[in-house]
């Protein structure tokens, strides 16, 4: 059958457009039309090729994803072997290194290309005439398996090369690079794994590895992998440069493949230690994970004259950071009841050095996130600790279990208080029944109450709480109001000045917003934004106390649950009689308007934060992201994900991407941390 032209025509056009949109989409991360466009494109194409067969091709969108699965991976022998790196843990050894190069260079100061080092799989991608044709992996860095079905299916690696300027596409190209899972993909796959009942991954890593190695390639397509070029293998084609690594990477990234944003270029060994010091502080904040950094000689003829010793290159190193996961054993399990009942198990470890901090302590969750990870008491676990993220148990390593390792079984009584715990059907915690008689209950909820987000009462921290509930001086949170000095100084440690100090901190929370009020009080599933949502729905606390779950689902972020807790909350008899403390003689608590506040501020000069939209990208130095975002807001300003033309201000920090373009072609007005706390001070 002849293919009319038009048909051949309107094709090409979607595939360019469907490539083009899933270039901006997978690798820019830039969307450029809605989800529901592009699918309308790719079943128009669909179905053109369903009715034109003849015009299907390898590296048409639509064959990504194959449909039969393998029995096993073939090998494949790599055209020039896929070398490692070695690794440098610290200043001096990266000194000596960029000496040994300076001085087998006969430079003073060499120029590298400085790159990240991900935490991934490296993979070697063959394109033959411009067209994708073989994948693989490393493995023992001579043969590797073939995972071409997989890889297809990664929608940051491009099925086919573009021409260059001179109209001309490489005969042959090898693309080396690393193949892995961005950290939100991660989660979103273990919340899935959960859901299903099925076992989690331990970390971005291994989920990458467990979805490349899949036989299924339409199991891998449902995987979300992500690609990033860092070389390149063998080649035959003029137009791929030939004098530094940093224009292969420039040539690589023209030819639509993902590269690290943070790649650089620097010169000496103090550039590359500064650089080492950048990176790895922006580590927690990058959407993956890595290890370290790589430096290599930019100049390639350079990078030939250093050669290579046994299986590593002398022209280029890796930089490692110190390791997020480490091994050691689970002395015992510990079970901490928090603020609303829930029992949390607590792993006791052999103390070790984990993320730059000692660690004796991790979470386990809940008792099937331990059976989940078939945790014994005597194993060695893996325990990660990334940035600010609380230490947890992600593993363990089943081969080490010792003949005594003992199963965890939750208690049946709250360890603290005695009282009957239970568990719900549909819940995946134990809970003390005891509510606010059970004192560990007692103490988190007074936290809780005082805490910053709460009632702010500067000074009034965990021991001191422990001491004030021990003594029986308070009971419930509106029993700090009748706390006296006689009474603090009584406690063992407490100065008469301390003592003072809290007072008035205690006296100065009476005046406070409805929004803090309400987060204070420590309802169930209610945060600080729900409580801002609340605050600013009723104005009036009465009106919250009142309020019935038909109206209070009808408040943006307020579903079922949340309202059920609300709700549950109010009927509480105990809870009511508090709250009537709260609000009546002696202590006479007093809900400042919110507008009011916003008032003051505007009066303050604080309009410039005040009803104005802010957008957070890159790692501030001093002040994290979550931090900024509550300052702003705490002012009364908003801070939203994406920029447009509506943003105020885009507040720009280190490694900031394609927002910070954004703000600049719009015009707005950006922001360095220096000149943002200058706004907040106003
Ligand atoms: S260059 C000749 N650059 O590290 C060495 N490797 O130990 C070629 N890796 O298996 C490797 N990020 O998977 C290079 N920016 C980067 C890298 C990187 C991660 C991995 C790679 C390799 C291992 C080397």
């Amino acid at each position: 059958m002849r293919i009319p032209n038009h048909i051949s025509q309107q094709v090409d056009k979607l595939r360019e457009a469907i490539d083009r949109h899933n270039y901006n989409y997978s690798v820019l991360d830039e969307p450029s039309i809605p989800d529901s466009e592009y699918d309308k494109l790719f079943l128009e194409l669909q179905k053109l090729e369903q009715s034109y067969p003849q015009l299907i091709t390898l590296d048409s969108p639509t064959q990504r994803v194959g449909a039969t699965p393998l029995e096993k991976f073939s090998q494949i022998t790599h055209r020039s072997p896929m070398l490692s790196l070695n690794n440098e843990f610290d200043t001096s050894s990266v000194e000596a290194f960029d000496r040994r190069v300076g001085e087998k260079l006969g430079t003073n100061e060499v120029e590298y290309a400085v790159e990240p080092k991900f935490d991934g799989l490296a993979v070697s991608l063959l394109f033959e005439n411009g067209s994708f044709v073989t994948g693989a992996t490393r493995g023992d860095g001579y043969i590797g398996e073939d995972v071409t079905l997989n890889l297809r299916t990664v929608k940051s690696i491009p099925l086919h090369l573009r021409k260059s300027d001179k109209n001309r596409i490489p005969f042959l190209l090898e693309i080396r690079g690393e193949v892995l899972m961005l950290k939100e993909d991660f989660e979103k796959l273990n919340l899935q794994q959960r859901e299903k009942n099925e076992k989690e991954f331990m970390n971005p890593r291994n989920a990458a590895a467990g979805s490349l190695r899949q036989l299924d390639p339409r199991v891998t397509a449902t995987r979300r992998l992500a690609f990033f070029a860092y070389g390149i293998g063998e080649f035959e084609g003029e137009e791929i440069p030939r004098d530094t690594h940093s224009n292969v990477m420039k040539y690589l990234a023209s030819q639509g493949f993902p590269i690290a944003k943070e790649c650089d270029v620097v010169r000496g060994s103090v550039a590359l230690l500064s650089y080492y010091q950048k990176v790895k502080e922006l580590r927690e904040h990058l959407p993956y994970d890595i290890d370290g950094v790589v430096y290599k000689i930019n100049s390639l003829a350079q990078q030939k004259e250093m050669g290579f010793v046994s299986r590593a290159p002398r022209f280029a190193v890796a930089h490692k950071f110190p390791a997020q996961e480490v091994v050691t054993e689970l002395l015992g399990i510990d079970v901490q009841v928090g603020r609303t009942g829930v029992l949390t198990p607590v792993a006791r470890l052999r103390p070790i050095f984990v993320g730059g901090a000692t660690v004796a302590h991790a979470t386990l969750h809940n008792e099937d996130e331990i059976n989940r990870k078939d945790v014994m008491v005597g194993d060695s676990v893996i325990v990660r600790r990334a940035g600010d993220v609380i230490p947890e148990v992600v593993g363990v390593v089943i081969e080490r279990r010792p003949s005594n390792a003992s199963r965890f079984m939750m208690p049946n009584q709250c360890p603290v208080c005695g009282a009957k715990v239970i568990r719900m059907s549909d819940e995946a915690v134990t809970r003390c029944t005891a509510g606010l008689f059970c004192p560990a209950q007692r103490k988190q909820s007074i936290m809780h109450f005082a805490s910053r987000r709460g009632m702010d009462i500067e000074g009034l921290g965990e021991k001191l709480v422990d001491k004030l509930v021990d003594n029986g001086f308070v009971v419930t949170p509106a029993d700090l109001y009748t706390l006296d000095d006689e009474k603090l100084t009584s406690l063992s440690r407490m100065a008469k000045k301390s003592a003072i100090n809290l007072l008035a901190a205690i006296n100065k929370s009476k005046s406070t917003t409805l929004a803090s009020f309400i987060y204070a009080l420590g309802i169930r599933n209610v945060g600080v934004t729900t409580a801002r949502e609340l605050a600013r729905y009723f104005g009036d606390f009465n009106k919250l106390k009142e309020a019935n779950v038909k109206t209070l689902q009808g408040i943006p972020d307020v579903g079922l649950v949340v309202a059920q807790s609300i709700t549950d909350f109010f009927s509480e008899k105990h809870n009511i009689e508090v709250i009537n403390k709260l609000f009546s003689d002696p202590v006479g608590i007093e809900l400042k308007e919110e507008r009011d506040i916003r008032k003051m501020q505007d009066g303050n000069n604080a309009n410039k934060i005040s009803g104005k939209t802010f957008v957070l990208t890159g790692a501030l130095p001093n002040m994290s992201r979550e931090d900024a975002k509550e300052r702003i807001e705490s002012l009364g300003g908003k801070v939203t994900s994406s920029v447009s033309k509506k943003t105020n201000y885009v507040v720009v920090g280190a490694a900031s991407g394609s927002k910070y373009d954004k703000a600049v072609e719009l015009g707005i007005v950006t922001l360095d941390e220096a000149k943002l706390l200058e706004l907040l001070k106003n």
